[in-house]
């Protein structure tokens, strides 16, 4: 069996691969399933043990170097190609300029996070930005006059119009007409008069989700947002759920993720806290379910709603939200790939 083996490896020094039907000849003769070399692997079994150790490190040797050989002759075989295939280029031929585009990086995050809640049941719902009054707020529990409608600063078109501070009004518009089971997700863009800076803009990007059915609680709240930035963060996301306020949702929540760049330690992006906000919810206040027709006796459900351009900003690292909307191809152009 060694002259065996060792002919062999000379065997395979003589050849040389000319073609492409050499090259398959030569895989089919030593390297396929029936080839010279399986079969010498097979009567390996039968191989003396005192043996075994000398006979199994020249079969390792035959292996590789036809192996090496095989793949090398196929390399040169596609360069040939190439080759041969621009000889027949003209080089005077003006060149095939690249005019590609690709997604704007707050579409590819709000894309994600609409396919993670489209696969937990999660139904897509638009509804307009120019809103009235009982639909950006009265509806959700903000009275005239309340105190909660300073948080929302507000551009007025006139006494009763106005560009929507949020996508809980679309929450208000499916309600009307939809009876729950209800299990949506509502992506948009929201208006709020704000001064521009590297952290605010004039507008931005929400998205709000809903799930309304008989006895949905807060564990299911919970369990949704936990699984949600599962998927877009990675397995090993830490989250947590502080207290807060929203007029329509009782109780509420803010959640913050733990800090993803220095997981935890404390780091400017997080300042220094190891936490993250990056939504807010609650259960739907009994109220605003009463007031969009549905019997609170009978339903319940959650809301969150969360900012796309916070979201990208911690994904990609982008410090400066303005950079989002200068159009900047030198920025754009650096998402091609995702
Ligand atoms: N609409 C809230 C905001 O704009 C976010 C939110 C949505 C909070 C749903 C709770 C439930 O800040």
């Amino acid at each position: 069996m060694k002259e065996k083996i060792q002919d062999l490896i000379q065997e395979l020094e003589s050849i040389v691969l000319n073609s492409s039907d050499d090259i398959e000849q030569f895989r089919l003769k030593f390297l396929s399933k029936k080839g010279l070399i399986n079969e010498l692997i097979a009567q390996f079994r039968d191989v003396d043990a005192s043996h075994k150790r000398e006979i199994g490190q020249l079969l390792n040797i035959v292996k590789q170097n036809a192996q090496s050989k095989w793949e090398s002759a196929l390399a040169q075989a596609s360069i040939n190609t190439e080759t041969d295939h621009s000889e027949s280029i003209d080089y005077s031929l003006p060149s095939e300029p690249d005019f590609s585009g690709s997604r704007h990086p707050l579409s590819i995050i709000e894309n994600k996070i609409i396919s993670i809640f489209k696969q937990l049941g999660f139904v897509l719902h638009e509804g307009p930005e120019i809103e009235d009054d009982w639909h950006n707020f009265s509806a959700l529990n903000f009275p005239k006059n309340h105190p909660a409608r300073d948080m929302q600063d507000t551009f007025f078109i006139n006494d009763d119009i106005a560009l929507r501070t949020h996508t809980s009004s679309v929450q208000v518009r499916l309600m009307e007409k939809q009876k729950p089971p209800i299990r949506a997700i509502m992506p948009g863009r929201v208006y709020r008069n704000e001064a521009v800076s590297a952290r605010a803009n004039c507008f931005f990007h929400q998205i709000e989700g809903i799930y309304i059915d008989k006895k949905v609680s807060f564990k299911d709240l919970k369990q949704t947002l936990y699984i949600f930035v599962q998927q877009l963060f990675g397995e090993d996301i830490q989250v947590r759920f502080r207290p807060s306020y929203f007029p329509f949702t009782e109780p509420s929540a803010e959640m913050d993720i733990s800090c993803q760049l220095c997981h935890g330690d404390g780091c400017n992006v997080c300042k220094q806290s190891g936490w993250l906000e990056i939504l807010g919810c609650g259960m739907i206040d009994p109220n605003v379910l009463k007031m969009n027709g549905i019997d609170p006796d009978e339903y319940s459900g959650f809301a969150f709603g969360m900012g796309v351009e916070r979201i990208a900003m911690l994904n990609f690292d982008v410090k400066d939200l303005r950079t989002y909307f200068n159009n900047d191809l030198r920025f754009l152009s650096q998402f091609k790939n995702y």
